[in-house]
């Protein structure tokens, strides 16, 4: 039987100590590189038989936009933005007792500078996986068997090349600072990339990655006050839905002729992509950079009142998505355990992705109104 140790490396889950331990040692690099050990498969088979791939291959088609067309010129006061937001949304140690913490003596200038920080550190991640999802779906065009798949992430790749180009532009012109890909990330994004099964691919980037990208651009959506923000998020959004779209078809036809033994791998992947996205959430490199002990800053995030909430929202998408792949039951429901362990298993009969794309579309219902 597989364990925690040889899954993830640690045997408690929320052992900060372990946490920690996973940091970026090359910060200052500026290339990265990953060994990857696939091989590239051309297809002789050119029939077009993948109705459903071949529909979302289509829309992605119709459906492209330019990131020069984003209202740029709006005028982004960083500060007076997060004052707004805060106005209108309920922080996370809201109403926690921070007592004894090393930021009990914060008051409003040092909350508005972690404000500004995570704001940074936030959209800094946002970039660096998009560049991942871009790699990985460049990958996929070279690794997956099929015409028609190999067709859509095509599609999928000028996506995400317009994806990091438009949040790198976000941080240069309206933010105030860059953050290093987060060490959690980076090793997920590693993991996935250096695999080399290429169903493995489209489960690490298409269903884990993107589906929590998918509910934190939503999320962020919805909390933000900056017009040029929401509209940005909204049309990479678009796009993102079909992504995971993309991951839900592809890989119901290829689990169907997986063995037992075959998903039960699958599922301790879902799994260990669960967990470093949910360790990636706990933003070390901010408090490291507000000066504060980060140990001590972790923990007290993890046990965080309002903490389960925001991070169960962040699985909205992951887990139907999973039980939709059949993932969630197998092997005696090992992974509805995990899930629950992780505290997101009630979103498992929320919409799943296969179809929500048409009505994520803004896109589309833009150019229509202009018409
Ligand atoms: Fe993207
Ligand atoms: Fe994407």
């Amino acid at each position: 039987m597989t364990t925690n140790e040889t899954m993830i490396g640690r045997a408690d889950v929320n052992d900060v100590d372990a946490i920690l331990a996973i940091s970026n040692h090359d910060v200052d690099a500026v290339v990265h590189a990953v060994r990857s050990n696939s091989d590239a498969i051309f297809t002789w088979d050119y029939e077009r038989t993948r109705q459903a791939l071949s529909k979302l291959y289509e829309k992605a088609k119709t459906s492209q936009w330019n990131a020069n067309d984003l209202a740029w010129d709006t005028e982004v006061d960083q500060l007076s933005v997060i004052e707004a937001n805060r106005a209108q949304n309920r922080m996370i140690f809201e109403g926690h007792d921070l007592k004894g913490t090393p930021v009990e003596s914060w008051g409003e200038d040092e909350w508005t500078q972690h404000a500004i920080e995570a704001q940074n550190w936030t959209l800094s991640q946002f970039m660096h996986g998009e560049q991942g999802a871009l790699i990985c779906t460049a990958q996929i065009v070279e690794t997956v068997p099929w015409i028609d798949a190999k067709y859509y992430a095509a599609t999928q790749v000028m996506d995400e090349a317009r994806h990091v180009e438009v949040f790198a532009r976000y941080l240069d012109t309206k933010l105030s600072g860059h953050y290093p890909i987060n060490a959690h990330l980076k090793m997920l994004l590693d993991d996935i990339i250096a695999d080399n099964r290429w169903d493995m691919t489209y489960l690490g980037m298409q269903i884990m990655v993107e589906g929590l990208a998918l509910a934190s651009f939503g999320f962020m959506h919805q909390m933000t006050t900056e017009p040029l923000l929401k509209q940005l998020l909204r049309y990479v959004m678009s796009d993102e839905a079909r992504h995971v779209a993309f991951g839900v078809i592809s890989l119901q036809e290829f689990y169907s002729q997986l063995t037992a033994a075959e998903i039960r791998e699958r599922q301790e992947f879902a799994f260990e992509a669960a967990v470093r996205m949910r360790d990636r959430f706990l933003q070390q490199e901010v408090w490291e950079k507000l000066g504060v002990d980060v140990r001590e800053m972790v923990d007290v995030t993890l046990n965080a009142p309002d903490r389960p909430i925001f991070q169960a929202l962040l699985f909205s998408k992951i887990v139907p998505n999973c039980k939709k792949l059949g993932l969630l039951d197998a092997a005696d429901g090992w992974l509805r355990h995990r899930f629950e362990e992780l505290q997101v298993i009630q979103f498992e009969d929320w919409v799943d992705t296969s179809e929500e794309y048409t009505a994520l579309d803004e896109v589309a219902k833009d150019r229509a109104t202009a018409a």
